[in-house]
């Protein structure tokens, strides 16, 4: 494949929402013609599976600068010598907290744009990952909702990370920057409060969406074998990671740096619930309150 076109690449198409499983192509010396390629399928199908790459550090690392500035993980502390490559290595279901549905470190103010993670060591039995097709969920809400939720903004933080004073406010529904599609941008992981609503209301609206998007319509899942790299789009889906496995799993990660997310429609359309500010959200009264919420094991 050096041509820059799909032609000789077989994609199959592996649900009705998103992911496509790709081959006829090696990472590992992808071009730049080959990363334009491989970019328009991303945004036609949200994650891409590439089985048999068998990728080392230095190629995983080389791939993923194809499509921009990596970033090192903003909370964990996981690699020294690589800050920009990471390994999570788990045993019988102790993967961490990336067992919840979420897109990848939303809570920072330029969330994650892609990830691209190999499977190194897969389980015997599980350690499967979800993926979900945000615009599809955004675009299947009642005309209402939609319009209520594209006014709305919320906030996250890296509470999952044992850092609750790390935290930024993103609009609810954010605007793909190349697609132009809306998607739902909230998640159980990260996204703690939608802003201009009361607590009671915004427990009420969190709960709803983020178990919208968890349909299975929405989904596809997808059962690993080593040497397979995932692609995903973090500004489209949210993933959640399968923590019933039997035995080792080890995978690795690269990610590139995403834009600040842009709203469906100008900003602020109301007020922060209350006599609060937006700033509020950021401040010690709302980490003071998470500190009961925190999780124990890093990793998502
Ligand atoms: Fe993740």
């Amino acid at each position: 494949m050096a041509t820059g076109t799909s032609d000789d690449l077989d994609v199959r198409r592996l649900s009705g929402s998103l992911g496509a499983e790709v081959r006829g192509v090696a990472l590992g010396r992808a071009t730049a013609d080959d990363a334009a390629t491989i970019r328009s399928l991303l945004l036609e199908h949200m994650v891409l599976f590439f089985p048999d790459q068998h990728l080392d550090a230095d190629e995983h690392l080389a791939f993923g600068r194809l499509f921009g500035e990596l970033e090192a993980h903003p909370n964990l502390d996981l690699a020294r010598e690589r800050p920009e490559f990471f390994e999570l290595r788990a045993v019988d279901g102790t993967g961490g907290v990336a067992d919840e549905w979420h897109s990848d470190i939303s809570c920072q103010q330029h969330p994650s744009k892609i990830s691209i993670l190999q499977a190194k060591v897969v389980p015997e039995v599980g350690g499967d990952t979800m993926w979900a097709n945000a615009c599809k969920a955004y675009d299947e809400l009642s005309a209402p909702l939609r319009e209520l939720c594209d006014g709305l903004t919320a906030y996250h933080n890296a509470a999952p990370h044992l850092a609750p004073e790390k935290g930024w406010i993103h609009p609810v529904v954010r605007v793909h920057p190349e697609t132009g599609r809306r998607s739902l941008f909230v998640n159980e992981h990260f996204t703690r409060r939608i802003v201009e609503l009361s607590e009671a209301e915004s427990d009420l609206l969190l709960g709803h969406l983020t178990r919208w998007i968890q349909q299975p319509r929405f989904t596809v899942r997808y059962r690993w074998a080593a040497g397979t790299v995932a692609m995903w789009d973090n500004r489209c889906t949210q993933h959640h990671v399968l923590n019933d496995f039997v035995g080792e799993r080890v995978v690795q990660r690269v990610t590139v740096m995403g834009d600040e997310p842009e709203s469906a429609v100008p900003l602020p359309r109301w007020e922060p619930h209350g006599s609060r500010t937006a700033t509020f959200w950021r401040d010690t009264e709302m980490r003071r309150k998470l500190k009961t919420q925190q999780a124990a094991t890093p990793a998502s």
